[in-house]
């Protein structure tokens, strides 16, 4: 990510750790990472320590503890959400759940259909393998993936040409957890071969509040009710920059008070990094600004939209996008994104009368459509 390359959305850990050389590695989910160990020691390691979510959180409990009584792998799981929203905890926790291991890989980091042979044919029973940014999987693994799924078995290639032969190999039942900001990316067939998916959607600011005070109780810092409100309202309804805005809140309550974290801190510090009160950050803004003012509100495609904001258009579409639609700021349509009022009312520019959408916008719900 460049340009708003922000400390609020620098990259997961998980994922550079994924792209490494060795392209999977074996990690006990009750032990932690032992880089960027502070975002990972506030990991909730259990379901029933993971706030937000119920209705996923209940569906992965029954398909969990069902095949737990049954002593046998549960189905494939999809996790597929923006980032930031718990997919990597999750697939952690599913592991935690089984008590059994969990290998982590992700799809960039396999090129090759070789490299995935290697990876399934060391895998043990019952073993959890977490494919990450699964959606960006080459063609050829994705083809050896779904045999591998469906039936427990790969077809070693021997040889090269006319000669080659195909050598099958039993795999032991395994269960592979798959996690992707973009699910509409995935072949119908890959998406066919799980038997639970499990969408994330944004937490509410109460949700993030207890996530919120759960964390300062991590970190052993104190913090005031009112301050946790003001972090939980600005957090885009994601716990990963809700935990990002609650360490740069300790460090201005650190640097320029007793290190108690009381309103004032909060909202000094979120200004400080560019976190306007209704959480949108740079991007967002950006975004919002270029719709808007260089568009006359659009429609604008997607590449025009990135360009003018100078960043790749996949992530304009899976960062900042799709909380500023579920704000009701922007809508997607089929001739390209156009302002919605709240996104006018929000830069302070009166909208044009063809804008739809509310003008105030309510500060954690759904902007409801009028036209
Ligand atoms: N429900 C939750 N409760 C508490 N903390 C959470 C929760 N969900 C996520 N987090 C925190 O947010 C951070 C980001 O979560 P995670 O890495 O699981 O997101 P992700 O969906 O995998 O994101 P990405 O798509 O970028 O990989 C984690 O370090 C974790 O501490
Ligand atoms: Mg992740």
């Amino acid at each position: 990510m460049s340009g708003f390359a922000s400390e609020i959305r620098e990259g997961t850990p998980e994922s550079d750790d994924a792209r490494s050389p060795e392209s999977s590695r074996v990690v006990d989910p009750a032990r932690e990472n032992d880089e960027q160990i502070v975002e990972a020691a506030l990991r909730p390691k259990r379901l029933a320590d993971f706030p937000g979510q119920p209705r996923v959180r209940d569906q992965l409990d029954l398909v969990l503890r069902a095949a737990r009584q049954r002593g046998t792998a549960p189905d494939h799981i999809l996790l597929s959400g923006p980032p930031g929203l718990g997919k990597t905890t999750l697939a952690m926790i599913v592991a935690a759940e089984l008590e059994q291991p969990i290998r982590v890989t992700s799809g960039p980091a396999i090129q090759h259909a070789g490299d995935l042979a290697a990876i399934l044919s060391s895998l043990a029973e019952h073993e959890v393998l977490f494919l990450d940014e699964i959606h960006r999987m080459s063609r050829a693994a994705e083809e050896m993936l779904y045999l591998a799924m469906e039936d427990f078995r790969v077809d070693i290639i021997v040889g090269k040409g006319p000669g080659a032969t195909a050598i099958p190999l039993e795999l032991p039942p395994f269960t592979v957890v798959g996690a992707t900001t973009r699910d509409g990316l995935l072949p119908a067939p890959l998406r066919d071969r799980f038997g639970f998916t499990g969408r994330l959607d944004f937490y509410d600011p109460a949700d993030l509040a207890r996530i919120l005070r759960r964390s300062a109780g991590l970190l052993a810092v104190q913090i005031d009710d009112d301050a946790v409100v003001e972090i939980a309202g600005r957090s885009r309804g994601t716990p990963r920059i809700a935990n990002r805005l609650l360490r740069r809140v300790r460090d201005w309550a650190q640097v320029h008070g007793d290190g108690r974290i009381d309103r004032g801190a909060a909202a000094a510090a979120l200004d400080l990094f560019d976190v306007d009160p209704v959480g949108l950050d740079r991007l967002d803004r950006a975004v919002l600004d270029a719709l808007c003012r260089k568009y006359g509100g659009g429609p604008v495609g997607i590449t025009t939209l990135a360009v003018a904001v100078g960043e790749e258009p996949d992530t304009v579409e899976t960062v900042a996008e799709p909380y500023l639609v579920r704000q009701g700021f922007l809508e997607r349509t089929a001739r390209g994104r156009t302002a919605l009022r709240a996104a006018w009312t929000h830069l302070g520019l009166i909208p044009p009368h063809t804008a739809i959408g509310q003008d105030v916008l309510p500060f954690d719900g759904v902007a409801t459509r009028f036209e």
